[in-house]
C-alpha cells in the first residue's frame, strides 16, 4: 500500500526562480533563505519519495477569471510550465502519475468532494518553484506528481475548514492505494503577504509563527478562521495558508518536525518552510 511519509510547506514567490535561474542562492539576500532548504534537502535523500502531490494555487496561467474551479485535481501524463509575465525561464515539463490521479479523483467524489478533473493542465509558479526548491539541480525530477488547484484567486474561496478536509480526504485516499509507493504531499504559498493597495509590503510574523506552531501541534485550531479574517491577519495574498492547511490535512494527527525555517522578506512576502514527517 502506498504511504505518506510526510509534508513540505513552502512559499512560492516568483523572484525565487528569478535567483535559482541566476544562481545567486549564496548571494547576500538569499543566503539564509535558501540554507533553509538543507534539512530538507537530507531528509528527502533519505526518504527517497516516488510521488509528490502538490496543492498549490494557480494564479492565471491555466484558469482565467472566466471559469475557476473551487478543487481541481490533474490526471495527466505531463504538466508543462509555461511563461506567466515574470520574467522567468519556463521549467520544462513534470512527469504525472495518471492511475494515481485518477484513484485519488474517484475517493475524492465518493467522499463528497466534487473536485473539476483536468487532463491537461499547465502549471504555475506555485507549483514549479517548490519543486526546484525541493529538488534543486538540472536533472530529470526524481517524484512524479499529481497536482490539486485550489483557489485563491476569484471570490468566493473555500473556507480554511473545507481545505482541512480536503487535505484529510486526500491523505485517507492516498494511504488506500494499492502500490507500494512513498508519497510527499506538498503545499505552497504564504506565509502573510499582500501585493497591491495601501496595504501592500503588509507582513504579520507573530500570526505566521503562532500559524506554523498550529500547524505542527494542533492544526484544527486555524480552521476557525474566515477568509475575510485570513486576509486582515495575513494580507490578501497571505491566504494562501489554505495549501499549508490541505497538506497538513493529509498527514496523520502525530507528526515530527524536520524543519521549520521562517524569512523575512522574500520579495514583499514573508516565506515560511515547515516540513513534518507523519508519525508511524
Ligand atoms: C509574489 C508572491 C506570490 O505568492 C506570488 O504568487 C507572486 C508574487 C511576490 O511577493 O512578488
Ligand atoms: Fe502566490
Amino acid at each position: 500500500m502506498a504511504r505518506i511519509v510526510g509534508a513540505v510547506a513552502t512559499s512560492h514567490v516568483p523572484l525565487i526562480g528569478k535567483a535559482i535561474a541566476c544562481g545567486l542562492q549564496a548571494e547576500p539576500y538569499w543566503k539564509r533563505f535558501f540554507d533553509g532548504y538543507r534539512a530538507v534537502h537530507e531528509w528527502l535523500a533519505a526518504v527517497r519519495p516516488d510521488v509528490a502531490v502538490v496543492f498549490y494555487n494557480d494564479h492565471g496561467l491555466n484558469f482565467f477569471l472566466d471559469k475557476m474551479p473551487t478543487f481541481a485535481v490533474g490526471a495527466a501524463e505531463q504538466y508543462r510550465n509555461a511563461d506567466e509575465g515574470w520574467g522567468l525561464p519556463a521549467f520544462g515539463s513534470f512527469p504525472g502519475a495518471p492511475r494515481l490521479s485518477w484513484h485519488l479523483i474517484e475517493s475524492l467524489v465518493a467522499a463528497e468532494f466534487d473536485v473539476t478533473t483536468c487532463q491537461e493542465m499547465l502549471v504555475d509558479h506555485a507549483f514549479a518553484i517548490p519543486m526546484a526548491l525541493l529538488w534543486p539541480g538540472s536533472g530529470p525530477w526524481p517524484v512524479k506528481t499529481v497536482p490539486i488547484a485550489i483557489n485563491t484567486v476569484q471570490h468566493p474561496l473555500p473556507t480554511a475548514a473545507r481545505c482541512f478536509k480536503l487535505g484529510q480526504a486526500v491523505g485517507r485516499a492516498l494511504e488506500a492505494y494499492d502500490e507500494d509507493l512513498k508519497i510527499l504531499i506538498v503545499g505552497t504559498g504564504g506565509l502573510s503577504h499582500q501585493l497591491e493597495g495601501t496595504r501592500a509590503g503588509f507582513i504579520n510574523k507573530d500570526f505566521d509563527l503562532m500559524c506554523m506552531d498550529k500547524l505542527t501541534h494542533d492544526p484544527r485550531a486555524l480552521t476557525g478562521y474566515s477568509n475575510a479574517q485570513l486576509v486582515e491577519l495575513a494580507g490578501s495574498q497571505g491566504v494562501e495558508l489554505l495549501m499549508w492547511l490541505a497538506a497538513r490535512g493529509a498527514l496523520h494527527a502525530s507528526v515530527s518536525t524536520i524543519q521549520r525555517h521562517y524569512h523575512i522578506p522574500i520579495s514583499n512576502t514573508a516565506a515560511g518552510l515547515l516540513a513534518l514527517e507523519n508519525s508511524a
